[in-house]
């Protein structure tokens, strides 16, 4: 899915155009479920008007929450001064760290971490598979007034890069959504001798605690999505698929956590080393392994 010619243009022009910010506001609250006040209703018509809302309902169109999903990021990004999110956390995911490297970060969204790193790193690349944040990281790009960033469409288990191309892989709040061991393969193939690959991501036992009290006290709908993700989590560490359905790209729908212990076995399986013990950046664990030299 992509935005057409007249949405996109006319989405151009609305986030380019003074009072954009209001607009940015209403997509980034109802993307997150948050009720919308009437200061907001101005802005609302003029979603309709985009053809982000539906007209009857108020509610998304398909690629209106697809478009949504990058502007909530792009308020996430701002509200954290245009940091990365675990900028001050954890050392070696800053931006002083990719100085000079050559970076790949695979589902990138429309690409919040990848303008951060690239005023350091040596040269960046986004692989994603959404379209519509394609066209979003374009527009944005204008917006805050730098270049477009350099990505390519593609998936984690399939990554368009070649072999032993890059210095550093990142992944953040990705592979939950992928065919987890498949991706992993691919980012080890695409590291050179000695690149590093640092995932950012939830594991079972953070899952589980974290997300069950609100999951569980919300709605019988979130609850049942809690069960479901804990059933396909359990099916695709043992017989390696989801039970409950099945991912289709793009898609952030039936997301997986396998445990920590397990997240290991699979990247030593895929001939890496790790570099670091995982370390906790509640609730999620952060990964970082290497390419052993040739
Ligand atoms: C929660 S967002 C994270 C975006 C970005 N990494 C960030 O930290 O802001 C999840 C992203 O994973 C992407 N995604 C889902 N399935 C994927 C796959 N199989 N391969 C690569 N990316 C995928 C989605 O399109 C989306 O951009």
């Amino acid at each position: 899915m992509q935005l057409s010619d007249a949405t996109y243009t006319a989405t151009r022009r609305a986030l380019l155009a003074p009072g954009s910010e209001q607009l940015i506001d209403l997509a980034f609250r109802m993307a997150l479920g948050r009720p919308v006040g009437p200061e907001l209703s101005e802005a609302r018509d003029a979603a309709v008007g985009l053809g982000w809302l539906k007209p009857e309902t108020h509610t998304f169109k398909p690629e209106g929450r697809l478009l949504a999903d990058s502007l909530r990021e792009y308020q996430f990004w701002q509200q954290r001064n245009r940091k990365l999110p675990l900028e001050g956390q954890i050392a070696y995911h800053s931006q002083a760290y990719y100085s000079g490297k050559s970076v790949t970060e695979i589902g990138c969204g429309y690409g919040s971490n990848l303008y951060d790193i690239r005023r350091t790193a040596g040269s960046v690349i986004g692989v994603e598979p959404c379209r519509v944040y394609h066209q979003m990281s374009a527009i944005l790009a204008e917006r805050e007034g730098v270049e477009p960033l350099n990505l390519r469409w593609g998936r984690a288990e399939e990554i368009p890069l070649e072999s032993n191309s890059c210095d550093l892989v990142l992944c953040v709040s990705v592979l939950q959504y992928t065919d987890v061991r498949a991706a992993i393969r691919e980012m080890a193939r695409i590291l050179r001798p000695g690149g590093e690959l640092q995932i950012v991501g939830g594991t079972l036992g953070a899952f589980t605690y974290d997300c069950a009290k609100p999951m569980l006290k919300g709605s019988l709908r979130s609850a049942v999505g809690y069960t479901r993700t804990i059933v396909d989590t359990l099916s695709y560490m043992g017989v390696g698929r989801r039970l409950t359905g099945t991912i289709s790209n793009p898609s952030t729908g039936f997301p997986v956590y396998p445990t920590e212990d397990i997240m290991k076995r699979w990247l030593r399986g895929a001939g890496l080393i790790e570099n670091r013990p995982p370390a906790r950046a509640w609730p999620e664990t952060v990964f970082n392994y290497r390419k052993p030299e040739a």
